[in-house]
């Protein structure tokens, strides 16, 4: 991408983090820290105010919290810093820097989606490391999310994007059945690495 172009983006998601409030955790890793290791080094990747990285950081992972925008990462290491939580945030640029082989024992990536990066994440992972993953699908019942189709998931993308990986728990349930219920218009991905 152009850099101007990029750093209109990253100004702009620092806009938003200066009035945003926190969210909760993604569910894919809300609902599954059972499948968390008892100790090592987690990352929650592209992180924004860090809710994953609070979790992570609750279960006792020694926690990164990458994010280029620096807001995000000041607001985020105060609340953290308030509730006694060890996390570290690195203003990072994720797609000009993914995180190095074999570093992490846990990687969550909520409602981002950088293709290219797929690999990296998978080396990045020590032997046993475990990569949380959810974002937006194309397949959906409803306007929430992007509208731009390359920043969501075709159908079974991320069984593709982390094939090297052994999958844990994979979900997508697309337009299936009663729409009103279930967890609709993102995919999950919970995968190992062997
Ligand atoms: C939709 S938000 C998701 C934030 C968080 N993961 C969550 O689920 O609440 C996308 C995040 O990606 C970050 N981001 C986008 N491109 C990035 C890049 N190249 N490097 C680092 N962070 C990036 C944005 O700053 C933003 O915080």
């Amino acid at each position: 991408m152009a850099s101007g172009q990029g750093d209109a983006r990253r100004a702009g998601w620092d806009n938003r983090y200066r009035e945003a409030e926190a969210g909760s955790a993604a569910a894919v890793l809300a609902d599954n820290t059972h499948l968390l290791p008892a100790r090592g080094l987690a990352l929650d990747l592209a992180c924004g105010l860090g809710s994953n990285a609070m979790l992570l950081a609750g279960a006792g992972l020694e926690t990164e919290a990458w994010d280029y925008s620096p807001v995000a990462l000041e607001r985020l290491g105060e609340r953290a810093r308030r509730q006694g939580l060890n996390i570290t945030p690195r203003e990072r640029d994720v797609e000009q820097a993914p995180p190095e082989p074999h570093s992490f024992d846990v990687i969550v990536v909520a409602n981002f989606l950088h293709r290219p990066t797929a690999p990296d994440l998978v080396r990045a992972l020590r032997p046993g490391g475990v990569l949380f993953y959810q974002t937006w699908s194309r397949a959906r019942v409803s306007d929430a999310g992007p509208s731009n189709p390359d920043f969501r998931l075709a159908e079974g993308e991320l069984l593709t994007l982390f094939a090297d990986l052994q999958p844990l728990l994979y979900r997508e349930e697309s337009d299936q059945g009663d729409t009103r219920r279930g967890l609709r218009d993102i995919a999950q991905l919970i995968a190992r690495r062997r």
